[in-house]
């Protein structure tokens, strides 16, 4: 049986922003087919409706009908933690994070987390993550499991750490190396899963262990890796103080195997030269953490020169480094620092890198992040008058940019009206 979506449509034919807002496609009236999971057509409501007469309707009317969120990076272990008050990045993961990522060698607390980070980030229209997980092999079970039974597409790792941090949260080389690779035989290419080799960061691996996850990659070199990469000066300071003879934060990755296309850097805010001009010849993609880069007091990413460099931008949350699990929030806090760096990103711009830029920053580009013939059916339903303060202000749009930016700027989870999952409607929680 086909559904047939109707409503205002958005979709992009190219990269806003490289291309132009012209590479965005828009529909006041418009139709998303779908079948057996996947979209089959895209056009005018009138046209697909009158060709798929025995289509199921459902008439959304004004809202917005665009493929579903993609948040690129986030730790769903901290979604217990989120909002902690205070500190900068080194003191707020010994303070915060470890004794909570602890409590993860429970499974049932695992599972537990997992389940009530799905119903958050669906009701808030994100259908595809890109998680990191704890040192317990058993948190990525309970968070691919999670993903599995609700029919997603996700990805995640283990997160390896052999220094640096608490005894109950190291493993060694070889067991990350080992705990890894079982994790990616059970789980990558299962579904619509994928595994993801996941080395913290530098100063939390000895050179040993990123060697042995830089041979795991070359082993399984169509998995992604991810990882941190220059999110604040102290930070960027201690990497030059642990590995003196690197030529600088990227060079650790890359000595031990761990720079490739396939690569996921996550913040990415203090790059010297040399790094910009490596990255640019292996085309690697840089994961902008907005909120989390303003709640942690990391920085301003800059999103104008790197684009312009040509580099792989996708967006993300970095849930609880990120102060939501919201990516329209997460849209308003890339658009404050673009302004605080003096480019102000464009509403297509903007949902652009919530969805195809972060699809194409996981190599995904080609399933899912888009609406198009082809392309698996993670759709989302937005309704463009949310609130009074949006109502109000979207009443008076002239265009579809005019009548997105107050959703953008002001909307939350009660702009969800519906969210399809591989072609199924889900039940909100
Ligand atoms: N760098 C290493 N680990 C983390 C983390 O959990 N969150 C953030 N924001 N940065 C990190
Ligand atoms: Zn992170």
């Amino acid at each position: 049986m086909a559904d047939l979506l109707i409503g205002q449509t958005l979709f992009y034919s190219g990269n806003p922003m490289t291309g132009g807002i012209d590479a965005a496609r828009h529909s006041s009236r418009g139709a998303v087919l779908i079948e057996n999971g996947r979209i089959t057509a895209v056009g005018e409501a009138d046209t697909l409706r009158n060709a798929h007469p025995q289509a199921r309707q459902h008439d959304y009317g004004n809202a917005l009908i665009s493929a579903g969120f993609i948040d690129a990076h986030v730790h769903y272990p901290q979604t217990a933690m989120i909002a902690s008050w205070g500190l900068r990045l080194i003191d707020w993961l010994n303070t915060y994070t470890f004794p909570e990522e602890m409590r993860f060698s429970d499974p049932a607390y695992a599972a537990e987390i997992a389940g009530r980070y799905f119903d958050l980030t669906l009701a808030n229209g994100t259908t595809t993550v890109c998680s990191y997980s704890t040192i317990h092999p058993e948190s990525v079970d309970a968070f691919l499991g999670a993903a599995q039974v609700r029919g997603l597409r996700a990805y995640a790792g283990k997160t390896c750490m052999d220094r640096n941090a608490p005894e109950g949260l190291c493993d060694t080389p070889q067991s990350a190396y080992d705990d890894s690779k079982r994790l990616i035989e059970k789980w990558h290419g299962v579904d619509r899963i994928s595994y993801v080799i996941t080395p913290r960061f530098s100063p939390t691996s000895t050179e040993d262990q990123l060697a042995a996850l830089g041979a795991l990659w070359g082993e399984y070199p169509d998995c992604l890796m991810q990882t941190h990469l220059s999110e604040q000066t102290d930070e960027v300071a201690w990497v030059k103080s642990l590995f003196p003879t690197a030529r600088d934060y990227l060079d650790t990755y890359e000595r031990h195997g761990l720079l490739g296309k396939g690569g996921l850097y996550g913040h990415a805010i203090y790059l010297e030269p040399r790094e910009i001009d490596r990255m640019k010849e292996v085309d690697p993609s840089l994961i902008h953490c907005p909120t989390s880069n303003t709640f942690i007091g990391s920085g301003l990413f800059d999103m104008d020169g790197l684009t312009k460099s040509g580099l792989r931008v996708g967006l993300a949350t970095d849930t609880g480094g990120g102060s939501s699990f919201s990516m329209l929030r997460t849209m308003a806090a890339a658009y404050e620092v673009a302004q605080l760096r003096g480019r102000p990103l464009h509403p297509s711009e903007l949902w652009w890198l919530a969805t195809q830029g972060s699809a194409r920053a996981l190599h995904a580009d080609d399933r899912i992040g888009n609406l198009a013939p082809g392309m698996e059916a993670d759709i989302i339903v937005i309704d463009l008058a949310s609130t009074p303060a949006i109502a109000q202000r979207s009443s008076r749009a002239s265009d579809i940019w005019e009548a997105l930016f107050p959703t953008i700027m002001m909307g939350d989870d009660r702009a969800t009206r519906a969210v399809w999952v591989a072609g199924r409607q889900i039940a909100l929680a």
